[in-house]
Formats: C-alpha cells, structure tokens, sequence
C-alpha cells in the first residue's frame, strides 16, 4: 500500500533526524494538459517540455536509489502519460532489482486506452485525480470533460481485478459538496484507496488558495463520526493517516500537510523531469544531478545523494507561507 513501505534492514539513506529514505518521486515531465485551477489555471505555459531526463539517465537514476535501499518509485509529472517512452520508462524501473512498488499518478488523460496498457507492463499502483463526482465540476476545476471517460476506465480495471487504486481529491471549499460525501459514497463498493489532499500553498496559487483552502482535519473529524476508524501507522508509513470501515471493502486518507508532525514521517524525495534533486517539495533549490547521470556507473549518484541528504530541513515552512522555489506541482509532481 502507498506509504507503508516498512522499515528495512537495507535502507541505507538516513537523514540527521533519523528518518529514512525508501521511495522516489520521479517526474518525468512538467508537461500538462489539464488546467487546475490550483496548478496551473491557464495550462501548461510554454514550449513541449525540453532537456527532459533521457532513458539512459533514468536508468543510472535508478539504479543509484536501488542501490541505496529506495523500494518504490513513483512517475509522476506535470502528466506523465504525455511522454511517448512512458511505457519503457515503467520497464527500466521493473527490471531495476530491488525496487519492489513501480507507481504512476495520472489526471486521468486517455486512462481508457493507458490504463490497460500499464496494467499489461506490471504497474503496481495508479493514482488518479478525481477531484469532483460531478463531470460540470470536474470541468470547471480542470478543464477537462473526461470525467465519464475516467470513471469508466477505472471500473473496467476493477472489474478485471486490478484494484490497486487510489484516487487524489484536492479538497477545495467552493467544491466541497460534489467532493467529500459523494466520493465517500462513491467507494463503499470499491475496493479501492480514497485520499482527500488539503490544497497546499505554492508560489503561484496565493490568492486562489485564501480562496479555497480549508483544514483537512474537518474530514478526519466527519470520518470518525462516521464510524471511520484511524489504522495504526506503520513506522515509516509516511505522512498520509489512513482510514477503515467494516462497511467499506477500501480505506480513506488524509493528507494534512498543515497539521503538527507532518514531516516526522517524510520517506520521500524526488526529481524532476531535467533532472533535479527536491530534498523536499517546498524546497528552496533544486540540485542539478544530471552530471552525474552521464555513466552506467550509480556510484556518483549514491555518493551524492548520502552526503545531500544531511541537508534535508526537518520540516516545511508552509504554515508561514515559505512555498519555497515551488511554484506550482506540476514543476515536481506534487
Ligand atoms: N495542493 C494539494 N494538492 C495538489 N496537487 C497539485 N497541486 C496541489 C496543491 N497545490 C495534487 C494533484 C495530484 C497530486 C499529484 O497533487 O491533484 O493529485
Ligand atoms: Fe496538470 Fe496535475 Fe497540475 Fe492538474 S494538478 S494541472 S493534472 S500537473
């Protein structure tokens, strides 16, 4: 399950307030085509994306974290389904020995005719964004009419028996009424994962977020008034609390980033599509890794990345609007 890798001998990457690093988050393009209105309201700006990572470079990427204990890798983007060699992508990472979870988050872009297609390569879990049961919603929020389409491609997996599924719902105030107790609803024959995301401020979605924001501890707050159970949390389970029901074949999640000890269970780091080192998601830099990429040898990568992670801060500074360099996900994949 996302999140709940458990804590294993053979991580090696440890930070200086002891939490270990287990999963990647690997965007391998900041293209998009969806427009959401907390991402990037008037779509992808810009030429086709440039200077993405090369396969060759991926591969020693890998390898590198491989190497030093990582178990899932998740590609995300902007869209990463945009990018034609995707499915040769989830190969390398496949075929890498070690790395146990290969995960792909995705809006839901021709899931229809993707979805089998990475079900056929092995994936081991899909993330969608749904972000509102209503397709007029849907539509206004992202600017996308796919909605039926999605949800028709992702009950055909589940009625082929791929169930690791999770779907993303950005909580949003203006939508709150077509998002929480719908999709809540909309789950209980689903054996599948359910995550409610609180909007974090970025560089770019100041104003929309005074607009939209709201605690995600009012839905944690429904959950168990509604029988919702809190599951106990593996060690390095990561910063999503997770949610059962005896009625429910799936759970729920919550994403909270605005709540206390969020950080404490950081497992994650993550690259961008040209090849950048995010110590964290609301870092102020990036590191350029890309020179170090130009060899089948990992060893230069794995140096790197033992002596980087001590500088890894042991939290975000969201709660005082300190986005960092993050202007918007689609930069590094959320
Ligand atoms: N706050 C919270 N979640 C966001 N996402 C994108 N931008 C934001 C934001 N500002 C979500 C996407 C996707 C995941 C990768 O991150 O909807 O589900
Ligand atoms: Fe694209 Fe994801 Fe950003 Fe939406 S949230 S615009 S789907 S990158």
């Amino acid at each position: 399950m996302d999140n709940s890798l458990a804590m294993k001998d053979d991580i090696i990457l440890t930070d200086a307030y002891q939490r270990q690093f287990s999963y990647l988050r690997l965007s391998i393009t900041d293209l998009c085509n969806f427009k959401c209105s907390y991402c990037l309201p008037n779509g992808y700006e810009g030429k086709a994306s440039q200077n993405e990572l090369r396969l060759d470079e991926i591969k020693t990427l890998i390898a590198s974290f491989a190497e030093l204990g990582f178990k899932k890798i998740r590609l995300t983007g902007g869209e990463p389904s945009l990018r034609k060699d995707l499915l040769q992508v989830i190969d390398i990472c496949k075929s890498q020995p070690g790395i146990e979870k290969v995960c792909i988050t995705t809006n839901g872009y021709r899931l229809n005719h993707f979805l089998p297609q990475w079900i056929a390569a092995g994936i081991d879990q899909v993330n969608i964004s749904i972000d509102s049961l209503s397709p007029e919603q849907f539509e206004l929020i992202t600017a996308s009419s796919d909605l039926p389409m999605i949800i028709g491609a992702l009950n055909r997996a589940i009625d082929g028996g791929f169930t690791a599924i999770k779907i993303n719902t950005v909580l949003l105030r203006e939508h709150r009424d077509s998002q929480v107790m719908p999709l809540i609803d909309w789950v209980k024959d689903k054996p599948i994962a359910l995550r409610f995301i609180e909007l974090m401020q970025t560089g770019d979605n100041g104003e929309f977020f005074n607009r939209q924001h709201f605690s995600a501890d009012k839905v944690k707050d429904l959950l168990v008034d509604q029988g919702w159970t809190e599951k106990s949390r593996l060690i390095h389970a990561g910063p999503a609390v997770e949610y059962r029901h005896s009625s429910y074949p799936g759970s729920v999640g919550v994403i909270a980033p605005y709540s206390e000890n969020f950080c404490d269970t950081c497992n994650r780091l993550r690259v961008t599509a040209q090849g950048q080192l995010h110590l964290c998601l609301f870092s102020e830099e990036g590191k350029d890794l890309r020179h170090l990429l130009q060899t089948t040898d990992s060893e230069p990568l794995t140096e790197f990345l033992r002596s980087s992670i001590y500088e890894k801060l042991p939290k975000h500074y969201l709660q005082q609007q300190k986005t960092g360099a993050t202007r918007h996900f689609a930069m590094l994949g959320g």
